[in-house]
């Protein structure tokens, strides 16, 4: 299967990019599934109903969230009415909508996606993500129930995300770190054929601070007063993520290759 996993979206220039370069690469790559990182795509802060619905219609098969999950209240209720949206596993118990999901993929196959959040350096303590993905794992077996399984494993700390990668080696087609917003340039296939990336980066302007026009970002770290709001950088924003291939059978990743498009940190095409 051909997948394609893009980094937060963010703000209107992350919207912009998804919009103008993922209905192309759907067709030139012959994509059969595609997850878009949603967490940011609303003013750097959540995601509404409407841009969620203007991810989907842009080719998203899938839209995760992120510790922003609901940032924009109208999510509380649009994540139940849209079961393509997904949140952290292991956000809050009370939290609306769902952890994981089995999506339908060309020719009958099956595609789970899971996502959930880290605890190191997070800002809110959230349950342990290893003991929580475990059931999910086990029930959808990679080659199994699902052709392909994709871990979105959101949160600071690489060290956190490499052990999410190995827990999840043999059991996952990928895990692909999200929230940092700075992609990372360790693609690999794990030893039992499990696709990684310890930071898909941002679908974001990278001449700003993680997405956020950089001088209110900068004053706060040379003066420690802020003054003013963080808004999105609205420069050209780079596409950025990671493509991957799998064995239909087995699950198991064959091909990784980082994704770079427009702005920036553009790069040529895997
Ligand atoms: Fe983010
Ligand atoms: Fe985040």
């Amino acid at each position: 299967m051909k997948i394609l996993f893009l980094g937060d979206v963010m703000g209107r220039a992350g919207r912009a990019a998804v919009q103008t370069h993922l209905p192309r690469l759907r067709e030139d790559w012959k994509l059969d599934f595609v997850v878009v990182n949603g967490e940011n795509a609303s003013n750097g802060m959540g995601l509404t109903g409407d841009h969620a619905k203007l991810l989907l219609e842009a080719g998203a098969d899938c839209v995760t969230l992120g510790d922003h999950a609901f940032d924009q209240r109208d999510m509380q209720q649009f994540i139940e009415r849209e079961p393509r949206v997904i949140r952290p596993l292991n956000f809050a118990k009370s939290a609306p909508g769902r952890g994981y999901r089995l999506f339908d993929a060309p020719g009958g196959r099956k595609v789970l996606v899971t996502q959930v959040l880290g605890q190191v350096f997070m800002k809110r303590p959230f349950d342990d993500p290893f003991s929580a993905i475990e059931p999910v794992l086990k029930s959808h077996p990679r080659g199994g129930l699902a052709q392909a399984v994709i871990v979105d494993m959101h949160c600071e700390a690489t060290s956190e995300k490499m052990a999410m990668g190995h827990f999840c080696d043999g059991r996952a087609s990928l895990v692909v770190g999200t929230h940092t917003h700075i992609p990372t340039a360790d693609s690999q296939v794990l030893p039992g054929g499990t696709g990684y990336l310890s930071d898909a980066g941002m679908c974001g302007d990278y001449d700003s601070v993680i997405g956020m026009e950089k001088t209110e970002p900068m004053r706060r770290f040379l003066t420690g007063m802020p003054k003013a709001r963080f808004t999105p950088a609205t420069g050209e924003a780079t596409l950025s993520g990671i493509y991957l291939e799998t064995d239909d059978r087995s699950g198991a990743a064959q091909k990784v290759r980082m994704v770079r498009l427009g702005g920036r940190l553009q790069q040529a095409e895997p």
